[in-house]
């Protein structure tokens, strides 16, 4: 990266820093923050372009489709107005913009097109953010923001279009496990984020194993 994209670089995390001032429901700088260190590091290992993927990590969530009533198309926008008045060129912002609007895996049963390497990384950077210690941690804490059950032992797990359950309170905070996070780790595509999968994915069954046991007065 040269120096005017260092530059740019900066003032995006900054602006994104102050925009998601107290955010807490897993979507704060903090998550933002941890999505562009890691996606930086996916990037040392994959033939890809260093500037693209930091601008992408940053502006991936700046306008999350749960908050603007889905519209898919209002992160592109924010992050084209945003790059935009920092001056960056047009051919980045273009390319940026187009990875902000794939970025989010919004269930199972949705087609996920991600043909950029550079959105590939920021994708799996977002994607390693949701399992793990940091994973389980964001579920709950999301699932208490929409006062869900930890656990409901009635309910049975079906795939759902999570769009949808985005927008009802139905399911405990369990099932996103099942409907969400335990799919994650075959849907990285480089193989540094696939290794840390590994090892968070086991995090997240070990997890749950001691859940049930605790739930049944055990373990
Ligand atoms: P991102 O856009 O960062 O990929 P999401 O907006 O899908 O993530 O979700 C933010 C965090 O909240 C993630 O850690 C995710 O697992 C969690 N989350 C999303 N939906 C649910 C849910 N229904 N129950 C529990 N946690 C959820
Ligand atoms: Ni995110």
């Amino acid at each position: 990266m040269n120096t005017t994209q260092q530059e740019i670089v900066n003032k995006t995390a900054q602006f994104i820093e102050d925009k998601f001032q107290g955010e807490g429901t897993g979507h704060d700088w903090h998550h933002i923050y941890r999505v562009w260190k890691s996606a930086e590091n996916i990037a040392k290992t994959e033939d890809c372009d260093p500037y693209i993927v930091s601008l992408a990590a940053l502006l991936h969530d700046i306008a999350d489709h749960k908050f603007y009533d889905g519209d898919l198309l209002e992160g592109s926008r924010q992050a084209t107005k945003l790059l935009t008045d920092l001056g960056a060129d047009e051919d980045t912002i273009s390319k940026v913009a187009d990875i902000v609007k794939r970025v989010s895996f919004k269930g199972a049963k949705v087609k996920d097109e991600m043909p950029s390497i550079e959105g590939k990384v920021v994708q799996d950077a977002d994607r390693l953010d949701a399992i793990g210690a940091i994973g389980i941690a964001r579920a709950f804490a999301y699932g208490g923001s929409k006062h869900r059950l930890l656990y409901d032992p009635e309910e049975n797990y079906e795939m759902h279009d999570t769009f949808d359950a985005y927008h009802k309170n139905e399911s405990s905070t369990i099932a996103h496990f099942y409907e969400k996070l335990l799919l994650l780790k075959d849907r990285m595509h480089t193989n540094t984020a696939k290794q840390v999968a590994e090892q968070r994915h086991r995090v997240m069954e070990d997890f749950l194993q001691q859940f049930y046991g605790e739930w049944e007065g055990k373990k």
